[in-house]
């Protein structure tokens, strides 16, 4: 089992949760950030630190979001891994909520 980044972290990217993860296992794209399936170690600790609630435990992941469990693993062998707070996208609050996020995933 792993947690999931899910759509409402599309054009927001926050990054908070990258500071908490005690194994390092978020990568980001440009404009979402994903997690390892295969480094997550369960700990839950960057869950309650994303502004925008956009992570889920794959148990937890709302069935209109199954398909970002795919999304994580595969763009988690492509993107870069990211340690360190950055400043959010500059429209984040803007899009913050907004529904449907998924046709702005940039690769
Ligand atoms: Fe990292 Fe823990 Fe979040 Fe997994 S659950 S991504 S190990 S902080
Ligand atoms: Fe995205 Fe939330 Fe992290 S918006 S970058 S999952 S803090």
């Amino acid at each position: 089992m792993a947690f999931v980044v899910t759509d409402n972290c599309i054009q927001c990217k926050f990054t908070d949760c990258v500071e908490v993860c005690p194994v390092d296992c978020f990568h980001e794209g440009p404009n979402f950030m994903v997690i390892d399936p295969e480094e997550c170690i369960d700990c839950a600790l960057c869950e309650p630190e994303c502004p925008a609630n956009a992570i889920f435990s794959e148990d937890d992941l709302p069935e209109t979001m199954q398909a970002f469990k795919q999304i994580n693993a595969d763009k988690a062998k492509v993107w870069p891994v990211l340690t360190q707070h950055k400043a959010a996208l500059p429209e984040a609050k803007t899009w913050q909520d907004k529904p449907d996020k998924l046709i702005y995933l940039e690769e």
